[in-house]
């Protein structure tokens, strides 16, 4: 397929449920010993990855008309796909427990970062796949270990899935943030820095996964001076 110009559209289309909520109503994910803790985990986990499919997406149409490399475009069709295939298995793994995507409510709030970054690239690549997207690499080992200790091994495998592919978008989205810093002649960590100061609302939380994150090339000198 030719990489096409289009006006990417200011929201995603989205089924009629979930139902969208404020952040701080939503079902607690605390006990994951009980099915209902791991359920309202997988739903959440299942609307990030379709918020997710939509981010890669719309870096696709968002940013089309821009002077990019061909593969610029063919890295983010294969992010969309794995968060997909992410989408797909918490979708099946929440019909084990005889729920379904849209069946809790779910919070509004991860599409601002798209909103906040809808004219810069930088700005994009900066907070989604690298700050956004690094913080689940932060999370997601614990979230494992809690779901191996209660012995849900089926969900534990699926966020070590996610765990690995996760990697390398943060990989992918370093490497156009520093290849199109680089082409611009600007320092990628000093943009770095002011993207995120100006574009995140609030400081980066450690403690972060130093390991996955200098797995996905992502170096320390980007992401510390931001912490709290
Ligand atoms: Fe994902
Ligand atoms: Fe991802």
């Amino acid at each position: 397929m030719a990489v096409g110009r289009t006006a990417a559209p200011a929201h995603p289309a989205r089924p009629g449920r979930p139902v969208l909520r404020p952040a701080r109503e939503m079902p607690k994910r605390r006990a994951f010993g009980s099915p209902a803790g791991r359920i309202a985990l997988l739903h959440a986990l299942a609307h990030i990855e379709l918020n997710a499919i939509d981010l890669a997406w719309d870096i696709v149409a968002r940013f089309s008309g821009e002077d990019l490399p061909r593969s610029f475009f063919d890295d983010w069709v294969g992010v969309a796909a794995e968060e997909a295939a992410h989408f797909a298995l918490l979708a099946d793994r929440l019909g084990d427990f005889g729920m379904r995507y849209g069946d809790l409510p779910a919070h509004d709030g991860l599409w601002e970062a798209a909103a906040a970054t809808a004219d810069d690239l930088l700005a994009r690549l900066a907070v989604v796949p690298l700050v956004l997207e690094a913080r689940g690499l932060d999370v997601t080992p614990e979230m494992v270990a809690r779901l191996d200790r209660v012995g849900d091994m089926p969900s534990a495998e699926i966020l070590r899935r996610i765990y690995r592919d996760e990697i390398g978008h943060v990989a992918v989205g370093l490497r156009w943030f520093d290849r199109l810093c680089r082409m611009r002649g600007l320092v990628p960590e000093e943009v770095f820095h002011e993207r995120v100061r100006r574009c995140f609302k609030g400081d980066l939380k450690p403690p972060f996964n130093h390991k996955a994150r200098a797995a996905a090339g992502f170096p320390a000198r980007y992401y510390e001076p931001l912490a709290r």
